[in-house]
């Protein structure tokens, strides 16, 4: 054969299934899914149709649909991320017997690999007919990370006892709907219209659909060439239209002992792609100047190889390798969801990936859990994403107006224009009752986006992104936060009522309508944030250039008065605390009745989603002090002590460092873990202050999708937030960074599992390649020209020009609880019980 062999993936970097598991299928498809940024395709099977085991889905980063169902006898619009047509089908029969079927068939072994290392996936099987013969599949898939509109597909089929006369068949099906989400299914779900179904020339196929509302155009061009030992096979071909579907069926005959080497090469554009004059032609176009598998796949595991570079974390201790393949998971998702080939789309970070129909695609606030990781690696990813909000500024404002406020107010639930997209009505699959949804008060969005807005600015000095984008939408999110408020006289005190928090367990209180569910007033989370965006407005504003700012402001109608006036709100923001010292999490919050945990544990075994329980028994969270997620604790996630400190001052109220233990402990056994972002959160919290709980947690976190924590949600696509805030958290968690006022800080504190932890940062220009272990910390800046950066390691500094390396001594932990360093400049940790300075 002359084709490269089919070589054996290293064990540190593969994610490997045994046999075949129909129960396990939904799961391995979304881990296994393929994907390049710009579109992503599932772990299916080729030869799987969607049916109650398997779910083949491809979707196209942002390309959305919006369809009108009637549900409960109201009608509701959703927007969803389109299942696009299947490119993947590939079977074959022997003489005219069956197709293969995975479910037909005797498995005698099937291994799934994935390759994280080469990003590919392969799937070797050998199975055993009805008629006792007995076939080998080695398949290899490949989403190019080198061309973003190229796939493919190569399989080696060999007889092992048989020979004679198959025929194969390839196709690309248009027949598809959304109905990967089993809750959603009562919803429309056609989403594609199929406009054109042929074949060019002897080996392509070609199929063409439009989305039926967004009018989004898709073409799929395909070409099956066959070889046995590295010639081509002369072979006859039919092409056969189906309904929606184009396939081509090849004749050929086979020999015992000898492969078959099938190679399926699929091109795919959109009618919103760049330099492009109509997809269908661009297709065809990339399909004929597209090589052979080898050459595709090549050139695709060189565009990994650079990611890896840029993007892997290196550990070592107990248990390292695993943890270290688990990371290197989430990495792989993350890249395969967003990727340099993001850059030019006008795409956001889907909370789920484009691994399915979760969520619909949709953009929520889980961005404040990948950005920090993507801004210190790949930071022109990060400014390429956060313009995706730029442009939905204007969708922003009008949302704001129509709600009687000023500014800009981005919607929980983000799609194509940037309208509100959370869905009006929810199915309780536990009682089979469509709710209202009201977590659209979710209005802490907004400070997720401005916060993501300054921490890439820290990571990158980026000014010019800054002046052109981030200030506008940071000082239009200021205002909104200032019109929000509300003055109470007698408390002397701003308020923002009506919202809800991350935890969506309270939508209002109780014995209030829930149709017309109101919301809780004062979320802790949402005021402290509504206050850190209103105080960086004001620096923003400082740090423009003088006429960069006149510009601005002038452009926004922001005068001295209203500026005045965020001052005002950002100091007296009402926070609600208990007597115990205990931040509430909202006004009302103490007078709620406590749970009944271990009762509800012992009925119901899993109870993470206690909303969906409570609800079916006729009950309801909001009576309870019960949270879905991290919720008051987001405040310990996204700043450090001390920076904290200075907010609460700010505010007027007092803030004990032993608070936060006490606030944690508090939360903690009150929180169920509905979302995976919340292990994650509470982990990131404790790593302090309780490591072996922290590493606990941690792991759990880990385990999110590849075990699916949730009971089954991972098949309806990942959790990215939990991906990359798990690689996040042993980058800046673990490594102690902070950046705050121009300088890097560094206070590692590793834990006790973890030995040494490796990464490459970029900071400022530079890239740095950064070693802990528990005695030193190292800082390497590979040579390239620019200005130095300022590294802190508690209070010591050094300017680091590239090609420099300096090196701290880490303080024992007994030496850490003396140091008078700690505080001079925040770290990322808000959980070191230390005294206050
Ligand atoms: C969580 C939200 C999250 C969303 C998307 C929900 O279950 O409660 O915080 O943004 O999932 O991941």
């Amino acid at each position: 054969m002359s084709a490269k062999p089919m070589d054996e993936p290293l064990p540190e970097w593969s994610l490997i299934y045994e046999g075949y598991r129909p129960d396990q299928e939904g799961l391995r498809e979304a881990l296994c899914t393929l994907g390049n940024g710009y579109f992503a395709t599932r772990g299916a099977a080729p030869d799987a149709r969607a049916d109650d085991v398997h779910y083949p889905g491809t979707y196209l980063a942002g390309g959305y649909n919006r369809l009108v169902s009637e549900i409960a006898g109201r009608k509701v619009e959703n927007e969803d991320l389109v299942n696009q047509p299947n490119w993947l089908p590939l079977t074959f029969r022997i003489d005219d017997g069956p197709w293969l079927s995975m479910d037909e068939v005797e498995t005698l072994s099937l291994r799934q690999t994935l390759d994280l290392k080469r990003g590919l996936l392969c799937r070797d099987l050998r199975f055993r007919d009805a008629r006792g013969r007995t076939t080998r599949w080695n398949e290899r898939r490949m989403v190019s990370m080198a061309d973003p509109h190229l796939a493919g597909l190569c399989v080696e089929l060999t007889p092992e006892d048989w020979s004679g006369r198959i025929t194969l068949r390839s196709a690309l099906d248009g027949g598809v709907t959304n109905s990967g989400v089993a809750r959603y299914r009562d919803l429309a779900n056609r989403h594609l219209d199929v406009l054109e179904l042929e074949h060019r020339g002897e080996e392509t196929i070609f199929l063409r659909a439009r989305t039926n509302q967004s009018q989004l155009g898709v073409a799929q061009a395909a070409r099956m060439r066959l070889y046995v030992d590295g010639s081509p096979v002369d072979a006859q071909r039919r092409t056969i239209r189906e309904d929606r579907c184009i396939a081509q069926e090849i004749d050929c005959t086979v020999q015992a002992n000898t492969p078959l080497r099938a190679e399926k090469i699929v091109a795919m554009y959109s009618s919103r792609d760049w330099a492009i004059s109509e997809p269908g032609i661009e297709s065809l176009r990339a399909l004929g100047n597209a090589g052979r598998f080898d050459e595709l796949r090549a050139a695709h595991e060189l565009a990994w190889a650079h990611l890896w570079n840029e993007c892997d974390i290196g550990l070592e201790g107990n248990e390292a390798s695993e943890t270290e393949l688990k990371l290197r998971v989430h990495i792989f998702h993350l890249l395969q969801t967003v990727s340099p080939h993001s850059i030019d789309l006008d795409t956001g970070v889907p909370a789920r990936g484009w691994h399915g129909e979760a969520y619909r695609g949709h953009i929520f606030w889980d961005e404040l859990f990948i950005f920090p990781f993507l801004s210190l690696r790949i930071p022109t990813l990060t400014r390429a994403l956060l313009r995706y909000r730029h442009r939905r500024l204007t969708e922003a404002r009008r949302a704001a107006k129509e709600a009687g406020y000023r500014g800009a107010m981005y919607p929980w639930q983000s799609g194509s224009n940037g309208r509100e997209e959370t869905q009006r009505l929810h199915l309780n699959p536990d009682s089979g009752r469509w709710l209202p949804d009201t977590s659209h008060r979710q209005r802490h969005i907004n400070s997720a986006v401005a916060y993501n807005i300054w921490q890439y600015h820290q990571a990158t000095g980026d000014h010019e992104y800054m002046h052109f984008y981030g200030a506008e939408m940071l000082l239009e999110i200021a205002r909104l936060w200032a019109s929000i408020a509300t003055y109470n006289t007698s408390l002397d005190r701003y308020e923002i009522k009506g919202v809800m928090g991350p935890d969506e367990y309270h939508t209002a209180y109780p014995d209030t309508d829930p149709e017309a569910a109101g919301g809780i007033d004062n979320n802790a989370y949402t005021n402290v944030m509504a206050a850190w965006v209103l105080t960086r407005a004001l620096d923003v504003i400082d740090l423009l250039p003088g006429r960069r700012r006149e510009q601005l402001c002038e452009r926004l109608g922001l005068g001295d008065e209203e500026i005045g006036r965020w001052l005002e709100v950002s100091r007296k923001l009402r926070v609600p605390i208990n007597a115990d010292g205990i931040i509430s999490q909202f006004d009302g919050y103490d007078d709620l009745e406590e749970f009944d945990w271990d009762g509800y544990r012992e009925k119901y075994g899993d109870i993470h989603r206690l909303d969906r329980i409570l609800e079916a028994e006729g009950d309801t969270p909001n009576r309870y002090k019960v949270s879905k997620q991290a919720d008051v604790l987001m405040l310990f996630y996204l700043f450090s002590a001390e920076e904290l400190a200075l907010l609460f001052e700010q505010l007027g109220y007092p803030f004990e460092y032993d608070t936060i233990p006490r606030n944690i402990e508090y939360y903690s056994a009150r929180t169920s873990h509905g979302s995976t972002l919340s292990q994650l959160a509470h982990s990131w919290v404790l790593a302090r202050a309780d490591r072996a709980r922290s590493w606990r947690l941690f792991q759990r976190a880990l385990d999110s999708d590849l075990a699916d924590i949730q009971g089954g949600t991972t098949p309806e696509g990942i959790h990215l937030g939990a991906m990359a805030g798990t690689v996040d958290l042993v980058q800046r968690c673990y490594l102690g960074i902070d950046m705050w006022a121009n300088v890097l800080h560094f206070d590692p504190s590793l834990p006790d599992d973890l030995h040494r932890a490796r990464v490459r940062l970029h900071y400022r220009g530079q890239t740095l390649d950064v070693e802990a272990d528990h005695d030193m910390l190292r800082i390497r800046s590979a040579p390239c020209t620019t200005t130095p950066v300022t590294i802190a390691y508690r209070g010591h500094y050094r300017d680091l020009s590239p090609g420099e390396t300096c090196a701290f001594r880490l303080l024992k932990p007994e030496e850490r609880d003396r140091d008078e360093n700690r505080h001079q400049a925040p770290s990322h940790h808000a959980t070191d019980k230390e005294p206050r300075p």
